[in-house]
């Protein structure tokens, strides 16, 4: 058994370096054993218009008395939030000091295929790289990550994973929480498991290509089960599932409503009440909560739909993070209506481009699950200790696959990934609509497309949830179901700087469920 992270302690507050202390935390004081919820920094342009970041290795002391080996942007897990401003550009200067190659990739930018950090930008150790980024898009909460082929899963791994945020004119108008880290609070949810010596448990396998990356511990902001105090009054809470694979079930622990202003590209039209929100590997929320009465809550996960998923601890509701509400009541506001959206056409275009995700190993990886009892015990659902010991050893052990197994295991619309050669060629600035589907695994995929953000005009022939009606760049497609949306490029993306269109479970992706595509 690898699987020691359940057994060992865990440690909380560990991490240090851009993940600052809490702000509010020294003044009120309180309960030492919980650690509190680190905050990103914030990293803005300087008077040249310049920011500058790296990525380095670290240890985090994630387990007691072990140091876990580490990735991050100006520190040693996760990095900074890059704050930027619509009609800004913006001078990156990014060094990579780790001694991989390695990308930068701006989630959810959009941005000319040429400074879109894909896998057609490597960065060697020891170089910088220097892309102007002129941002022309609605306040949002974005977020940046490596983008090497094929080892983007093992790079995120170990903690290469940041936000970025846009704040616009309409943000300054409203009167939404945003104050950092206290009562606008970015919440980065990921999911790890530990070896036996205590670091990242990472290994390409059969079931990882197929089931994606399955941790046993949840982190928010790389802590475990940390708590924030924010101010009472409308707390906004910045939601991104930064787990390779992992989706979650979010809710709060006594009932309360969120109500939904934003999603991945942006504010929607106005709040969305809900009691649950999912949320799937690559996606943004932002998510308001009342914290007027001070009363403290944890924001739990649910089980979820995949079995393998639905491993302890994740069989039942799961806390990630306790709000506790203290202090003074904040100047937030939750309005009733937040931005105009364009309403989606009631005539369509023609449907135009099909994306199809296939799983060419599927069988191979979900038979010894099934063997080993993981679907009827998820049928049954209850926890049965001999077939989670069975799964999680083959979730561990199984052999590490040879690359050329690896990178032929997924693909798109037949042909798994093949860097430099373009599958399409789309007209720039053209109203498109594509349809999105898999084969026939019926399995969960968050699939994301580069330069642009799209509406959803159809989920598997229903319209969208609400929370995932405005703009997007990830579409979830699952149980044989097919996704419309509408899209267009507004910049190109030539031969050399193709755009991606990809699933967001990060060992799909670095097995060849990725494309690309021009824009001219
Ligand atoms: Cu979040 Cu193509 O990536
Ligand atoms: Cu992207
Ligand atoms: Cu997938």
């Amino acid at each position: 058994m690898t699987d020691l992270s359940r057994r060992d302690a865990l440690v909380g507050g560990a991490v240090v370096g851009t993940m600052g202390a809490m702000r509010l935390g020294a003044a009120i004081g309180g309960d030492a054993a919980r650690p509190l919820l680190p905050i990103p920094q914030e990293l803005r342009a300087n008077a040249r218009g310049e920011i500058a970041f790296s990525a380095r290795a670290g240890t985090v002391e994630f387990l007691r008395g072990r140091r876990t080996a580490t990735y991050g942007y100006n520190g040693p897990f996760l990095g900074p939030v890059l704050r930027l401003r619509r009609g800004q550009t913006v001078m990156i200067d990014f060094a990579n000091h780790l001694s991989d190659p390695t990308t930068v990739h701006w989630h959810g930018l959009i941005i000319p295929g040429d400074v879109d950090g894909g896998p057609h930008r490597p960065i060697a150790p020891g170089e910088h790289w220097r892309p102007a980024l002129s941002i022309n898009q609605p306040a949002a909460t974005l977020w940046f990550h490596p983008h090497f082929y094929p080892t983007t899963a093992a790079q995120v791994t170990k903690g290469l994973a940041g936000l970025l945020v846009i704040d616009d004119e309409d943000t300054d108008r409203l009167k939404l929480p945003s104050r950092w880290g206290v009562d606008d609070v970015p919440l980065i949810i990921q999911d790890r498991r530990f070896t036996r010596d205590g670091q990242f448990f990472d290994r390409m396998n059969i079931t990882a290509v197929t089931n994606g990356y399955v941790g046993d511990v949840p982190l928010v902001n790389g802590v475990r089960y940390p708590e924030a105090r924010t101010t009472r009054g409308w707390v906004r809470l910045r939601l991104l599932d930064g787990s390779n694979a992992r989706s979650y079930a979010l809710k709060a622990s006594d009932g309360r409503s969120l109500f939904v202003i934003g999603s991945d590209g942006g504010l929607l039209e106005s709040p969305v009440e809900v009691k649950e929100i999912g949320i799937h590997a690559g996606e943004r929320f932002e998510v308001m909560v009342d914290c007027r009465s001070g009363t403290p809550f944890d924001l739990l996960t649910l089980p979820v739909e995949q079995p393998i998923m639905r491993l302890p601890p994740f069989d039942g509701p799961v806390p990630l993070v306790t709000i506790r509400p203290v202090g003074a009541v904040g100047p937030g506001e939750l309005p009733a209506s937040l931005v105009k959206l364009q309403p989606v056409p009631a005539e369509l275009p023609a449907a135009g481009q099909q994306l199809v995700m296939n799983m060419f190993r599927d069988e191979e990886g979900m038979m010894p699950l099934m063997k080993a009892g993981l679907m009827s015990m998820a049928k049954s659902g209850k926890t049965d200790p001999a077939v989670v010991g069975r799964v999680t050893k083959l979730i561990v052990d199984q052999p590490e696959l040879t690359m050329a197994v690896q990178l032929s295991a997924n693909g798109v619309n037949g042909r798994p990934f093949a860097l430099g050669e373009p599958m399409f060629a789309v007209r720039r600035s053209q109203e498109l609509r594509w349809r999105i589907s898999e084969a026939s695994d019926r399995m969960l995929h968050p699939v994301h497309v580069h330069g642009c953000q799209f509406r959803i005009v159809s989920a598997s022939g229903q319209p969208p949830e609400a929370y995932r009606a405005g703009w997007k760049d990830i579409v979830p497609i699952s149980a044989g179901g097919f996704a419309e949306i509408l899209v267009s490029f507004p910049y190109p993306a030539g031969v050399d700087m193709p755009y991606m269109a990809h699933c967001h479970i990060l060992e799909h992706e670095d097995s060849g469920m990725m494309t690309q595509f021009t824009v001219a």
